[in-house]
Order: C-alpha cells, then structure tokens, then sequence
C-alpha cells in the first residue's frame, strides 16, 4: 500500500477521476439514496474549501498502483483549532486489506503535526466504518440522523403560517450587507444547539464568516436561499433557517440549519421558517424535487417539526472521537 498527499488546489485529471470512482462508489455501497457528486462538483469541494478549514488529501494505491482508498483531514481555525474531521473512503471490494490503516496514519500525523488533541469522524450506523470505529479505540460522541422530504407531495396550502408579532424575510444568494449584522446574530443562536460529549466548538458567527460563506457557494455553484424571521417589536433578527440549491442539478437539495433565538422559541418560529422555504421552492425552484436535512438524533423537536412537514428519516450516524495521543504511539511518532 502506498499512500500520497494530493493537492486540493491542484489536482490532476487522474487524481480527480480516482478520487471521483472512490466517493461515488462508497456511496453506492454504504447510502444507496445519497445523491452522487459529479466531478466538477467534487473538484469545487476540493479547491474552493469550507470557510475557516483547511483541508488534506490523500490516496492510497494498492501493490499494483490502482488507487484503492482517499482520506481528508480538515483542519479548523479558532475555538474549534484542537481538534480535526478525518473521512476515510475505501473501495468496498478493497477492504480489510490495510487500506484504511495507511490512510488514518497519515491523518493522524498531520493531526500530531498541527497540533491537534482529537479527531472525529463520521460513519453510517451499522456498516463497514461503524464496525471499525467500534474495533478501535475511537468514543461515540454524536448522533446525527438524516432525512429527506419529497417535495412534490407538500401540500403548500396547509403550511402554517407567521405568528402574530414576526415578519419574514426573503434572501437569495449573496447577502446583502444591510443584512450582515442580522443574519450573522441570527445564525449565533445555534450555540446552544445539541453536540452530546463531542470535542467540536461551534463555528463562531460573525461577519466576516457570512462573507466567506457567500464566497464559498460562489466557487461551488451553489445557490443559498434564506428566510429571516424579524420581530416586529424590537426589529431584532429572531431565527434563519436556508436550502442549498446546487445551480447543475438542482433536484436533490440540502435544507441547512434552522436556528431561533432563544428568547423567540416556543412560537412555532422554525417550523414556520421552514414552510416559507418550502412555499418559496415550489413556487420558483420547480426543478427541485427533494430536500436532504440532517439533525442531531436527540434533538426532538427539530426531528417533530421535519416529520410535520413530510420528512422521512433515512439513515443515522456515529460521530467518532479518538484522542489523538491514543494512536500517535501505535504510529511510532512518540
Ligand atoms: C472504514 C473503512 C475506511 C475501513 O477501511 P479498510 O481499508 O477496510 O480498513 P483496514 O483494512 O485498514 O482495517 C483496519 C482495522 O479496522 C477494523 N475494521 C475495518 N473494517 C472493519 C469491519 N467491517 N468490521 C470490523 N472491524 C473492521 C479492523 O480492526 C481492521 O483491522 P484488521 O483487518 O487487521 O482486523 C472502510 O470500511 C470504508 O471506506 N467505509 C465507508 C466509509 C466510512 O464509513 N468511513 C469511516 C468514517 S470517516
């Protein structure tokens, strides 16, 4: 086994394709439903990287130099920059035969070397990567579940409507900046949402990261819609919640976090969001037939608002954690 770094900035067609033939074939193997990236969706996601992160690659090929196996280390800044999010993909017929061994090793080096104390990683519950995770030493710190909601079967006229006090907000695509102190006080709120014993902090909100995130999408070819619900009141920004249209194929699209401030819960204020979402879709974005969202598994009331509006869950998953100077000495680095 032999394993490479790949530049995100700059790789090749071969490393592309490679990459591509592993991240669409583990798909199909382990979330038959997933909706499969495209190449050029995938080279957007390697060299236009999530705002705050950045992000390793590798490939592992095997003794013959086909390439069996990637891993990603991503590398956050800030509140969050002790720990690391490793995703390691193997080919299913390439499995057990030391692959993802190699591959974790370099990303926990890189880990060491940047000064990293945890990674966490994401598996599918009861497959291949849950199995591994349970074989290692690895700590099950989050449960998320995903769902997904047909949006050709939402009746749009019985969707609630704005409670007596708030207004609604439209936003397409770029912020605009008279609304950059709003949107990124409403989006703080998610603060307090569940993460169980994981070692992640939340992503700070301010400003300078709604720029960024705008500026991501642009590079990816991705559309943000967003609802801002306002008090009428105090004027002050009390929830947000957004949908992710991907402008090449826009059927299969990604509903984001919903988020209402504390002092505004209890009025019905994300469900509501979300309806205004949905109306707003099938009324201008016909071509997009469904909506992926994923909640963490004990939060019960984001999970009763899904299933009011239609949402079917599809699967769960495991957030993993493995204190870095666990492995560092199986890796012959301490
Ligand atoms: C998880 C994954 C990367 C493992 O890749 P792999 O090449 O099969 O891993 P290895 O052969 O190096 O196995 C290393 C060890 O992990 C454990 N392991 C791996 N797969 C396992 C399984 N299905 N059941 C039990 N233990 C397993 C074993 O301890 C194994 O050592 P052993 O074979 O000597 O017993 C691969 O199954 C995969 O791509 N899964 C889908 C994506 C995913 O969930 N990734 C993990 C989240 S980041």
């Amino acid at each position: 086994m032999r394993v490479r770094p790949v530049d995100p900035r700059a790789v090749s067609p071969a490393e592309l394709s490679a990459m591509h033939a592993i991240r669409t074939a583990v798909l199909r193997h382990d979330e038959p439903d997933r909706r499969l990236p495209t190449q050029a969706e995938l080279r957007a996601e390697l060299s236009v990287p999530w705002p705050g992160l950045r992000t390793a690659y590798w490939l592992c090929a095997d003794p013959a130099g086909q390439p069996v196996g990637m891993a990603s280390l991503a590398l956050p800044s800030g509140a969050d920059e002790h720990t690391a999010y490793a995703e390691i993909d193997v080919l299913p017929e390439h499995r057990r035969l030391g692959a993802g061994r190699h591959l974790m090793g370099e990303a926990f080096r890189m880990a060491y070397s940047s000064g990293r104390d945890h990674v966490l990683g994401r598996a599918v519950d009861s497959r291949d990567g849950d199995r591994a995770a349970r074989a290692s030493q690895a700590r099950p710190v989050h449960r998320e579940t995903r769902s997904v909601l047909d949006l050709t079967a939402v009746d749009t006229a019985a969707l609630p409507a704005v409670p007596g006090g708030y207004y609604l907000l439209r936003v397409r695509g770029d912020t605009p900046p008279e609304l950059y102190g709003d949107i990124a006080a409403a989006h703080r709120g998610m603060a307090d949402a569940p993460r169980a014993e994981s070692a992640s902090e939340p992503e700070p909100h301010d400003v300078d990261r709604v720029v960024a995130f705008d500026r991501m999408l642009a590079g990816r070819d991705l559309e943000q819609l967003r609802v801002l619900a306002c008090h009428r009141a105090s004027g002050e920004p009390a929830g947000i919640s957004y949908v992710i249209v991907p402008q090449r194929s826009p059927a299969r699209s990604e509903q984001g976090d919903t988020v209402v401030a504390s002092t505004h819960r209890g009025n019905g204020l994300s469900r509501v969001l979300k309806a205004e979402l949905l109306r707003w879709l099938r009324a201008d974005f016909p071509k997009v037939a469904e909506l992926t969202t994923w909640v963490a598994s004990d939060n019960a009331s984001m999970h009763a608002v899904n299933r009011s509006l239609g949402y079917c869950d599809k699967a769960t998953y495991t957030h993993w954690q493995l204190p870095v100077a666990d492995v560092t000495a199986d890796l012959g680095m301490r």
